[in-house]
């Protein structure tokens, strides 16, 4: 190794020191990361997909905390924990723990397993849950999908999907397809497609259109997007189609007509040659499965390269020390008057345990929004 490659070789080690350091309380958003950190964590999910295996969880135990349905990241997680040398525990079914069967609540639970557990990875069904376990326990929290809310890992790996299909992540032309209001891989992803400049088209039903609070966002941001009820008119500028099913577990109308969000083999001809079609999965009707043998399917690969980015994120977390670990998480400075707000979101964790609210300001003007899921804050009547 030559003095040049030497430097850059301590460089990097510097910078992957700091994030682990920012990572010490595990990823529950990707809010507090800026481009250096995602680009770096992508970078460094490469060198596991090329092989690299540093066994640095060995002697650790991982809890795997799945309330809710998963394949892909919940198996994928655990197969990183073996891999890196560590070892996973955790129930196969929710309903047979006493969070289910005997009414204990979701604090008590994390409370014990915390105890047992270096780390936890967890999914549940409402929106908040992560933070809320990130704020109650001193071991690093990794969000595995809270409710409608975020889903940070699978973000992570979809940009590392499009930045290896497309070669990098500024100013790609992204499409956006099926339910994009209740869908919490959505959320993630748009929040880093402003972040990487990319050219927005929103692809949906009239009801599953992003919400005006988001529409609000993008707009605040400044963000280039247009709006399509159907992909055949969409599809020929795009680069990448990220495309998501109806999440029919979390609202009450399955009637929604998705003839017009299913890809054609018509649709396909006037695709650009680059494009790639992502999809979180599981899929329903929106992908054809013709669509698998055409080289724009990519979705199989994507939910692969999961494995590697969970691995790259458990290494980073688990080279903290504990004396790094100990000190308080970065979390946004809660509203003292929490008592007269509620959250308007029905399926925020706030509805279980103590609320809390923070204030933003969106285009100048001050928002009171709910601190686990910032969904918008009604002022409760005080008599
Ligand atoms: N993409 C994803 O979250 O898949 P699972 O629900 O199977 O984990």
């Amino acid at each position: 190794m030559n003095k040049v490659e030497k430097m850059n070789n301590l460089e990097n080690l510097k910078n992957l020191k700091k994030l682990a350091q920012k990572l010490s309380h595990g990823l529950i958003t990707l809010s507090g990361l800026d481009k250096n950190d995602i680009l770096q964590i992508l970078s460094y999910s490469q060198q596991f997909k090329d092989g690299y295996n540093p066994k640095s969880l060995e002697n650790r135990i991982v809890a795997s905390l799945f309330f809710e349905a998963s394949t892909r990241t919940r198996l994928s997680f655990e197969t990183a924990i073996q891999r890196l040398g560590g070892q996973v525990i955790g129930f196969s079914e929710s309903s047979n723990t006493s969070l289910a069967a005997k009414n204990e609540s979701l604090s008590d639970t994390l409370e014990m397993i915390a105890g047992y557990a270096d780390a936890i990875v967890m999914r549940h069904p409402n929106d908040g849950s992560a933070q809320l376990a990130q704020d109650l326990l001193p071991v690093p929290i990794l969000n595995g999908g809270d409710g409608g809310h975020l889903h940070p890992t699978q973000t992570l790996l979809d940009l590392f999907s499009i930045f290896e299909t497309q070669g990098g992540l500024e100013g790609i032309h992204l499409g956006l397809m099926g339910d994009l209001r209740y869908s919490r891989t959505i959320q993630s992803l748009l929040e880093m497609a402003v972040m990487f400049n990319m050219r927005l088209s929103f692809i949906a039903d009239d009801n599953f259109q992003p919400s005006q609070q988001q529409l609000d966002w993008l707009v605040a941001n400044h963000v280039d997007f247009s709006m399509y009820d159907n992909i055949h008119t969409a599809i020929a500028e795009l680069d990448v189609l990220y495309i998501t099913r109806l999440q029919k577990e979390r609202f009450a109308d399955d009637n929604t007509d998705v003839q017009n969000l299913i890809i054609t083999k018509d649709d396909l001809q006037h695709a650009k040659t680059n494009l790639k079609i992502l999809h979180p999965l599981p899929r329903n009707e929106e992908i054809p499965t013709y669509v698998d043998d055409t080289p724009f399917a990519y979705y199989f690969q994507q939910a692969t390269n999961g494995l590697f980015v969970r691995m790259a994120l458990l290494d980073l977390i688990f080279s903290n020390d504990s004396e790094s670990r100990a000190s308080s998480p970065n979390a946004p400075i809660k509203l003292a008057n929490a008592k007269q707000w509620t959250c308007c979101n029905a399926r925020c964790i706030s509805h279980q345990h103590q609320p809390a609210f923070k204030s933003i300001t969106i285009q100048g003007q001050e928002n009171v929004v709910c601190y686990y899921c910032e969904h918008n804050a009604t002022a409760q009547h005080i008599d």
